[in-house]
């Protein structure tokens, strides 16, 4: 089978389109037929083994595994032993380990049933960004109806998934994102826009009860200005130095000693139930995916480069299907396709 490798840390050329041997799912896992995946920027944190603690567990010298990629949609081809709850056929969608190649194994637990009347691509893109958002507005966050939350880095994977689900359990949303994600970030539901290139939301006079932070460029201390007394700030994404990354650790717990409001900093889990949750508001139409661009397997490294830069609408996908083949002739060429609801 066809499958991106990469047998050492690096940019995005070290990664080949290889042919390798198709894997065996173990007893607890299921074979899958991957039809679309989608790009997170986990995947060029252990593209480059970047920040080096990750390496602990990806190999300190080299990758430990070859394989990249972990949104996947496709088709159950086999099942192990233990499997209960899928069979060859089933159509499925969430998380595995190499889902940018052919076939892919994945456990039980990473996965859902896809909705029939959505498309693999759209359920690609749930797994990480979609659980993150999930999980960081609904049960870190608790988010509920009629409460007021910004979403820092409202146009990207995470973002755009925030703001539809904040909108779904009823919140009043705020997006910050540059000038021209202003529109496509109305568009997908949120009340108010704020261009960071026009305006700092740290020092407006409006006030929220959560932030979901995927950028983490701004200080606590500015945060604490605009939360209400008993809000949140729910860190997800931000500088991914070493230090950073300990300086973050060790400083919201201290200092929401010091304020009524809590500072929590979250690593997502995966959960069937979370992503059936997100597939059935795909079914209802309360959610739907923003795709930026979309690719092929070959041109991996491209969408690669793309994602790192730092500025995707939405989500980039990796289409194994014949047509989304097709379409990614056009949006290589720079013609970004927005799908909005
Ligand atoms: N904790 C977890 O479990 C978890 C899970 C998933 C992701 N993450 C982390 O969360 C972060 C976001 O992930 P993602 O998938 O959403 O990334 P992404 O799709 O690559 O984010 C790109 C978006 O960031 C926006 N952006 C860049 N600079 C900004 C700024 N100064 N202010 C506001 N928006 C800005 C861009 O909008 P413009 O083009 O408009 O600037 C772009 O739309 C990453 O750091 C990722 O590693 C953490």
């Amino acid at each position: 089978m066809k499958a991106i490798v990469y047998r050492r840390y690096g940019g995005p050329e070290v990664l080949r389109l290889e042919e390798i041997t198709k894997p065996v799912p173990g007893d607890d896992e299921v074979l899958i037929r991957v039809r679309a995946a989608s790009i997170n920027p986990y995947d060029w944190h252990f593209m480059r083994g970047t920040p080096h603690l990750l390496r602990l567990m990806s190999g300190l010298r080299r990758p430990k595994s070859p394989r990249l990629g972990a949104d996947v949609a496709g088709v159950v081809e086999a099942a192990g032993r233990k499997i209960r709850t899928f069979k060859p056929g089933d159509e499925v969608f969430g998380t595995c380990k190499g889902s940018f190649a052919e076939y892919a194994c994945a456990v039980e637990g990473n996965l859902a049933k896809k909705p029939e009347t959505v498309a693999f691509e759209q359920v690609a893109t749930a797994g990480i960004a979609g659980l993150t958002a999930l999980q960081g507005l609904r049960d870190k966050g608790r988010l509920h109806r009629g409460q007021t939350v910004l979403i820092n880095g409202a146009a990207g994977g995470v973002g755009t998934f925030a703001v539809q689900i904040a909108k779904a359990l009823g919140a009043e949303v705020t997006g910050v994102c540059s000038g021209k994600n202003v529109e496509m970030v109305r568009s997908i539901g949120a009340d108010h826009a704020v261009d960071y290139t026009l305006e700092d939301f740290t020092k407006s006079s409006r006030r929220y009860d959560l932030i979901l932070d995927c950028i983490g460029n701004h200080s606590l201390r500015a945060c604490v200005r605009v939360l209400n007394a008993n809000g949140a700030h729910v860190g997800v994404g931000g500088p991914s130095d070493f230090w950073s990354i300990l300086a973050g650790t060790i400083k919201k717990p201290v200092f929401s000693l010091f304020v009524s409001q809590r500072f929590i900093g979250f690593i997502a889990r995966i959960s069937r139930e979370d992503l059936e949750f997100l597939g059935d508001l795909m079914k209802t139409g309360k959610l739907s995916p923003v795709i930026d661009r979309r690719y092929s397997l070959d041109q991996l490294p491209e969408a690669m480069r793309y994602v790192e830069e730092g500025h995707v609408r939405g989500k980039v996908t990796i289409g194994l299907e014949a047509e989304i083949d097709a379409a990614s002739v056009a949006t290589a060429q720079g013609q970004a396709q927005i799908a909005t609801p």
